[in-house]
């Protein structure tokens, strides 16, 4: 770690109904093998489908390394889905639906009294317009979900001041292959940090 300037914390998602090991957790695992450039220190994460343990982990993950340049990936999976989908925006409120503990948070909240949506510093639909140029899946999205996703984005953009990306990785399709899909995710978090070190050419302001 000590000569590497830059951080990025990577989490997936622990068992999920049929998905016994998930997808996006074995994503998160392939990332940590090959790694993102010999500057960048991977750090992997797994977080259970749970509110509360999603909220200790990102509340704490993202203060245990003191580094140049911090940023968070989380990698959530998208049912049913074949694309990449790159989320901008993670929301406060409208938490209706039990993690695998059967609990829903009381306020229906992330953090009460946090603003109502938070964005990414990094400007998404830049990111996926690059890839689909190239001919990739990738698509943009504002609308993460309002579920465990959606909820560890909006933890992680609160506590990271924007620095984090939540990216849904399909369950079907010849992406849903972590052959296919690993490389993807390395080249898509690659070009965020790209974007992080310029900062005014097409950054959003983090909140609005
Ligand atoms: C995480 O941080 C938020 C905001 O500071 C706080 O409201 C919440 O209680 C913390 N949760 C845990 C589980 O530490």
């Amino acid at each position: 770690i000590m000569n590497k300037s830059e951080t990025v914390v990577v989490t997936g998602f622990g068992p999920f109904r049929q998905f016994l090991t998930n997808p996006s957790w074995e994503a998160a695992q392939g990332l940590k093998l090959i790694g993102l450039g010999e500057k960048v220190a991977v750090h992997v994460k797994e977080v259970p489908v749970s509110y509360l343990k999603t909220q200790q982990i990102v509340n704490n993950s993202l203060c245990t390394y003191v580094c140049l340049l911090q940023f968070a990936v989380h990698l959530g999976l998208a049912r049913g889905s074949s694309v990449v989908i790159l989320e901008q925006t993670g929301k406060n409120s409208g938490y209706r639906d039990r993690d695998v503990c059967g609990f829903c948070p009381e306020s229906h909240c992330c953090i009460e009294g946090g603003p109502q949506k938070l964005d990414s510093v990094i400007n998404m639909r830049a990111v996926s317009e690059h890839f689909r140029r190239a001919g990739m899946d990738v698509i943009y999205s504002r609308d993460a979900g309002r579920y465990l996703c959606d909820f560890a984005y909006y933890c992680s953009l609160y506590h990271g001041q924007g620095r984090a990306a939540l990216i849904h990785v399909p369950s079907s399709g010849s992406l849903a292959s972590a052959d296919r899909l690993v490389p993807l995710l390395q080249a898509l978090i690659q070009a965020m940090l790209e974007q992080l070190e310029e900062p005014s050419k097409t950054r959003e302001p983090p909140f609005h």
